[in-house]
């Protein structure tokens, strides 16, 4: 699997994703700066790397703030938390990671702690979040796969695989697991997901990577191949659950899940319980990033629409969650009602 980020030499390394498929970039910095620019231009991407990521820019932010001043040392970190926290607004594991450093943080500055000390510990928690999600990955695949039946044909959107996360990734997690691990014959469909084609560009790349049989398809082919026949599951990622388990994910997919309940296919949600934001009810609710206009206006370099128009462009959509047939995270397969399992497992977390 991809070492998508990683923390060396004081340093973080990681794949810029903007480039790929056609070129693989290592960028190493030691500046929160790059790592915020990399969340918001989607060089690093997926919910559970973008909370790895912001975790490592605040143990980046604490080293910078310690060979500047001393006593603006905390003031600091409360700025490099809020450029980190203002790059997108969806993933809720960016907001989770940045609580959990934040916590370290505001207590290290309650009881006295040193900036140097304080450092020490946010590093610790950073590395932590990021063994914890390589952890998640694999309990994620391993417990989803007993939902896959050799010669399954699986239709994915967007990527929520090993790129989007630390080791497996979630929905392609399982993928992975079925085939790698236990040796299931599997197809994967891959939506190409305008506009910014993570389905085309990434997902395609790393099932290849991993000798997995891909076949790649435009967002409006799903409908067609569905009503062939040609679909057993549906497996997706997650951007932000709410308790009831309505589901934000990357936009079409809520199309999919519609498309899924008229064809009778199963459409399953794969995420970590790091994606379940239990402050928020229902999807309703959920922030919906909406990106800049040219990401539609143009097709790589490419202007494709007149001047003189407008463009909607939300990057994710709502799945209700009547329309899931189950939500798989690394506690267990989750059936419907939702509602208490997700509280429970979030309450014991
Ligand atoms: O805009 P992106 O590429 O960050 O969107 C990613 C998705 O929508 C993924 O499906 C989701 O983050 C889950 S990744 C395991």
């Amino acid at each position: 699997m991809f070492k998508t980020i990683e923390w060396k030499n004081n340093q973080v390394v990681f794949l810029d994703q903007r480039q790929l498929p056609l070129e693989e970039n290592l960028i190493e910095t030691n500046d929160f700066r790059v790592i915020a620019d990399a969340i918001s231009a989607l060089g690093l991407r997926g919910a559970p790397l973008i909370g790895v990521g912001a975790a490592y820019g605040i143990a980046l932010g604490a080293q910078e703030a310690l060979s500047g001043h001393r006593d603006q040392y905390f003031s600091f970190l409360e700025s490099v938390d809020q450029t980190l926290r203002s790059t997108r607004p969806t993933a809720v594991n960016l907001f989770w990671a940045l609580d959990r450093m934040k916590k370290i943080w505001k207590d290290a500055e309650m009881q006295g702690i040193s900036p140097h000390d304080c450092t020490e510990k946010l590093l610790e928690e950073a590395i932590k979040i990021h063994n914890e999600d390589i952890q998640t990955n694999q309990s994620i695949a391993q417990k989803g796969s007993s939902l896959i039946q050799d010669k399954d044909a699986i239709l994915t959107h967007c990527n929520a695989g090993a790129l989007a996360c630390s080791a497996w990734g979630t929905a392609l997690g399982i993928v992975y697991w079925a085939a790698l691990q236990e040796g299931k014959k599997l197809t994967v469909y891959a939506d190409e997901t305008r506009p910014l084609l993570q389905g085309a560009r990434l997902t395609t790349f790393e099932l290849l990577k991993n000798h997995i049989p891909v076949t790649l398809i435009t967002d409006n082919m799903a409908g067609y191949l569905m009503a062939r026949g040609q679909i057993h599951k549906i497996i997706v990622g997650a951007d932000r659950i709410a308790v009831n388990g309505d589901t934000a994910n990357k936009i079409g997919t809520y199309s999919l899940a519609v498309l899924a309940s008229y064809h009778n296919i199963p459409f399953y949600v794969a995420a970590p319980l790091s994606t379940i934001d239990i402050h928020i009810t229902s999807g309703e609710v959920i922030p919906i990033e909406e990106r800049k206009p040219d990401e539609v206006f143009y097709f790589g370099e490419k202007r494709i629409a007149p001047q003189g128009i407008e463009v909607w462009n939300p990057a994710f959509d709502v799945t209700p969650h009547q329309l899931i047939r189950a939500i798989i995270t690394e506690k267990g397969i989750l059936y419907p009602p939702f509602v208490e399992k997700l509280t429970l497992l979030k309450q014991d977390e």
